[in-house]
């Protein structure tokens, strides 16, 4: 993360923006009338709080973050701007240490890779002719083009070395592919191979957007593994990830729930009906690091499983993790118990459940009868509810050993519920239940209750009342999640790296771009603040001729850009890529493309913001953002058919080198 995304995860805008002209909240944006041209008659300013953007719909019909808001609004420079937010955020504008850098440098650069990978999957799946039977079993599956794009579904071929072979040409090494977990190796051989082949590619992204790993579906009948998923890597750790929860993230906060369920499908057959609060386990019983990820967004979980022992089982497991997951906090929270008792309470009231009819899942569920599937999820019962009824169910009525204990293992559960009235009800459910008197599961009760002074490892407590009042989050977290940004950070990371290192590319891209009658990069393709800045002068040093060298970028520049133009231009990466093969025109072309992927992409996600303000009925300027639409439509459609092109000209390249080869 750059130093401006770290101050932009700590701010507000709208808070900012408020400062300078009165905001109307309507729906989930805020409006008012734009301080950047004169206008009294409507309202053409917005604030999207979620994605922390704003955009006039009015006379200059711009947008930004939060940087661009105040260089507008009070003609600072970046640098000006860094340090005024910088102090607002509490964020010291000191570097990483060389260590977390070169941890994170490492990260960033398989991330790079294993998301050219899930691009690379995703254009076989769309066009290569061997992908015809995933193209089949995709479109049996019901799942969407959109669906398939949203995700980047892929395809890996039947084949042992073309994954191999494509990303050696692309100038990675074979260190790399391997710790990337794309390849595999044969340790008695020495050799390497493609680790996914023949498979249905589903690339998984961490919470902050990164392409961290794959889950591969087999395509044949009785394949085995059903699913096989990257090995354990630096980036890959599947009891630490939450399959989807990236995308669902703002759906989550908005939904004030999340609903976990248990495979890749689930997510995508719900992500295609409009339910997007949906996130998977992978194949793991939920952990507690999953549990933490989640409880950032949300403290209410519906979680949604299997009919059968196994399911109530896992349940069962899963609470277990998540009490441990609240005890653990009481050490990181410096011992505050009536605090964290306080957030327990509230962690264990928001847990409920929802057991899904026999033999079915979430994905066949939501394909047959989409409807079925809120109202499965309304019927979702509170965690000790369904506790009390499965375990108790599944007892002899006449072993009173197994009634004891089943009351010492539940009672515990119900201490910990925050509200007093709701934990006399529960204990009397569960006496009901058990068929004993409830005068003697409130005795056993008092007698499990610790001694007082220090907190409490298990067992019932006693739990304040006032729980859930006090909910403001420890000062110095940040805010908001931008991370959704990151493939689009990525592609932006990698044009500047391969211009930064041979800089007449720059010109290049742009006519390749103005071929396909595209406009050439600017400053507005880049989502960080400091890459903004570095392009600029870049492009200015390069198109005036005067760019002698990296010195020339860097005299006098702000220390976070300087910190970024640093990380930009590691050894590591230079390495590589003078390791880069192929004529420079094609590496323009391929930039130009990949760049216009990001475009697409950004241009999509204001979309979905544009997409929401039309769904509030009270708008006035409906109309504006209507025509706006329209145009983001026809940007999209002028760049999927320069893309096209592009590809077809790729093709017909590598054919004519084809043709050329001897042999
Ligand atoms: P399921 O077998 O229920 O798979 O495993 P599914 O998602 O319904 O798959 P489809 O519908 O047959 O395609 C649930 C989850 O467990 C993990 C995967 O994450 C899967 O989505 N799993 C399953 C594995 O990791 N490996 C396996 O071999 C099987
Ligand atoms: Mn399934």
């Amino acid at each position: 993360m750059s130093i401006s995304q770290e101050i932009k995860s700590r701010l507000d805008l709208v808070e900012i923006v408020e400062e300078y002209l009165p905001l109307r909240k309507s729906g989930s944006s805020y409006s008012g009338f734009c301080p950047f041209h004169p206008n009294t008659r409507t309202p053409a300013f917005v604030v999207f709080p979620e994605s922390q953007t704003w955009r006039c719909f009015g006379a200059c019909a711009e947008g930004g973050d939060v940087f661009s808001f105040v260089m507008k609004k009070e003609g600072w420079d970046f640098k000006e701007a860094l340090r005024h937010l910088a102090e607002r955020a509490g964020v010291e504008l000191t570097p990483l240490s060389p260590r977390q850098q070169a941890r994170q440098e490492v990260e960033d650069r398989l991330a790079l890779l294993l998301d050219a990978a899930a691009d690379y999957f995703h254009q076989l799946m769309l066009y290569a002719p061997q992908a015809e039977k995933a193209r089949a079993y995709v479109a049996d599956r019901q799942l969407s083009e959109e669906t398939l794009a949203t995700f980047r579904v892929g395809f890996a071929l039947d084949s042992w070395d073309a994954c191999r072979t494509h990303f050696l040409g692309q100038g990675y090494v074979l260190d790399e592919l391997l710790e990337a977990g794309l390849l595999s190796k044969n340790d008695e051989r020495g050799t390497t191979y493609d680790r996914f082949r023949d498979r249905l590619m589903i690339p998984i992204q961490d919470v902050s957007g990164r392409t961290v790993g794959f889950g591969a579906r087999t395509l044949a009948p009785d394949g085995i593994p059903k699913y096989l998923n990257s090995p354990q890597t630096t980036l890959f750790d599947k009891s630490r990830l939450l399959f989807g929860l990236d995308t669902a993230r703002r759906h989550i906060r908005e939904a004030r729930q999340a609903v976990i369920v248990e495979g890749y499908m689930d997510v995508m057959q719900a992500h295609q009906h409009g339910f997007r609060n949906v996130v998977a386990q992978m194949g793991t019983a939920l952990t507690e690091p999953q549990l933490a990820l989640l409880k950032r967004t949300t403290k209410r979980f519906v979680l949604a499983l299997d009919a059968d022992e196994a399911g109530a089982q896992a349940t069962l497991r899963s609470l277990e993790v998540a009490r441990q997951a609240l005890d653990r906090e009481a050490e990181v929270g410096g011992f505050d118990p009536r605090g964290l008792i306080r957030h327990e309470g509230r962690l264990q009231a928001d847990i409920r459940i929802v057991t899904l009819p026999a033999g079915r899942d979430p994905d066949q569920i939501i394909r047959d009868d989409p409807g079925r599937w809120p109202a499965l999820v309304a019927e979702a019962r509170p965690v000790v509810a369904y506790v009390i009824d499965t375990y108790v169910g599944a007892l002899d009525p006449g072993d009173a050993k197994a009634k004891t204990e089943a009351a010492a293992k539940i009672l515990p559960l119900i201490g910990d519920v925050a509200d007093p009235v709701e934990r006399e009800h529960y204990r009397q459910h569960l006496a009901r239940a058990l068929g004993v008197d409830d005068r003697a599961l409130r005795k056993m009760q008092a007698s499990e209750r610790p001694a007082r002074g220090g907190p409490a490892r298990s067992g019932a407590r006693p739990v304040d009342p006032h729980a859930g009042k006090t909910g403001r989050p420890p000062s110095g977290k940040p805010r908001f999640e931008l991370g959704k940004l990151f493939l689009t950070e990525q592609r932006e990371i990698h044009y500047l790296r391969q211009v930064l290192g041979r800089p007449h590319l720059l010109s290049e891209v742009d006519d390749s771009l103005r071929r396909q009658e595209q406009p050439a990069i600017s400053e507005s393709d880049f989502g960080v603040a400091e890459d903004r800045m570095l392009f600029g002068r870049l492009r200015g040093l390069v198109y005036a001729g005067g760019f002698a060298g990296l010195d020339d970028l860097s005299a006098g520049l702000d220390h976070s850009s300087a910190q970024r133009l640093a990380y930009l231009l590691d050894d590591a990466v230079e390495t590589s890529l003078a390791g880069r093969v192929g004529p420079t025109t094609e590496t323009a072309d391929s930039l130009a493309l990949s760049m216009l992927n990001c475009r697409a992409e950004t241009i999509r996600q204001q979309m979905n913001d544009l997409k929401q303000l039309m769904s509030q009925p009270d708008r006035e300027q409906h109309a504006e953002v209507l025509a706006t639409i329209g145009q983001m439509q026809a940007r999209l459609l002028a760049i999927d058919r320069a893309r096209a092109a592009m590809l077809t000209l790729n093709r017909r390249r590598s054919e004519e080198r084809r043709a050329l080869r001897p042999g």
